[in-house]
């Protein structure tokens, strides 16, 4: 198979800063903490095109904005997935259909849609690790033939942890050749299917790395457990794709909180293989 090349230029052209005036066009309840907002303009159209992957500013007017990748888009929305954590996420949540909100973007690169065609592909996420994955899981579906087997194995210490649960469960496992392996780390009553770490599970399903490629997305104990079974399996570091979130202020390369050695996370990022990570300082140890 072909190495897959990660475009990390893409994103230079783009600095967009300036606001756009967005409305909330639906929300959707994932989970105590996680809300998905489907924004469009005020004029009832998509605010712009973007690649899987990608990401944008949202604003909650006026206490301030964060980066956020855009986890779906349709033909008069982009769609964002929000975890409730802390000044910014408290108050979007406290938003409601119809409201305004600020948005910039699009950010960043994306996913390397070209290389991973013709390869099965095996996603690794946990928690609101969905929302990146999402925008390219729905990609593929909607160019199913351009790809060979996809397994989607998708944690949370709880069932409260999982977002987008309906899809997964019900809506993904009925299209063509789409695996799903859900878990989660604590047993409970409301739950009947695997529980278990994702680590020890990935590697229970002993996924071959032959023709497959893996993207894994997480907080930094899924991250650094899951790359660990991927890499016993056999999988090499170049086909190994991941996104990284770092704080971000500007979002254009500018404000120099987001450097990891020789890159800005959110020009070059967020999307990187882990070769590529292993030159990068701290990025991956
Ligand atoms: C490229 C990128 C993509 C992202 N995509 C998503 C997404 O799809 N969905 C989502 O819910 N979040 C995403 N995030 C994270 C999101 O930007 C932060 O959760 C958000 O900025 C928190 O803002 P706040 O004002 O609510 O929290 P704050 O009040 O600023 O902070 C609350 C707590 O969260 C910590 N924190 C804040 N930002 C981050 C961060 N980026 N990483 C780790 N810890 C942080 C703070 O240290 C503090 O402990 C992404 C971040 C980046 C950089
Ligand atoms: S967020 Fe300002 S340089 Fe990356």
């Amino acid at each position: 198979m072909p190495k897959i090349t990660i475009e990390h230029d893409c994103a230079r052209a783009t600095e967009q800063l300036v606001p756009l005036l967005c409305r909330i066009k639906d929300i959707s309840t994932e989970t105590s903490d996680v809300k998905a907002f489907r924004v469009q303009t005020l004029e009832g159209t998509r605010p712009f095109d973007c690649s899987p992957g990608q990401t944008a500013m949202l604003a909650a007017i006026p206490y301030g904005e964060c980066m956020f990748c855009v986890s779906a888009q349709g033909e008069d929305y982009l769609e964002f997935t929000v975890k409730r954590v802390g000044t910014v996420t408290e108050q979007l949540h406290a938003l409601s259909i119809g409201d305004t909100v600020g948005l910039r973007g699009p950010y960043g690169n994306w996913f390397p849609l070209e290389g991973l065609k013709g390869r099965d592909v095996l996603f690794v996420g946990g928690g609101i690790g969905l929302a990146p994955l999402r925008s390219l899981l729905t990609w593929m579906f909607a160019h199913r033939d351009d790809f060979g087997r996809i397994d989607l194995v998708y944690s949370g210490s709880t069932r409260d942890d999982l977002i987008f649960l309906d899809d997964i469960q019900h809506v993904w496992p009925e299209l063509p050749d789409v695996h799903i392996h859900l878990s989660i780390y604590r047993e409970s009553e409301d739950w009947n299917g695997e529980v278990s770490y994702t680590a020890p599970y990935l590697e229970q399903l002993a996924f071959s790395p032959q023709g497959r490629a893996a993207v894994l997305c997480g907080g930094p104990s899924l991250f650094r457990t899951c790359l660990a079974s991927l890499l016993k399996l056999g999988f090499e570091p170049d086909d190994i794709i991941t996104t990284l979130e770092m704080k971000m202020k500007c979002g254009i390369g500018k404000c120099g909180r987001c450097n990891m050695g020789s890159r800005y996370i959110c020009l070059d990022g967020p999307v990187f293989s882990i070769a590529e990570l292993e030159d990068l300082p701290g990025a991956v140890h």
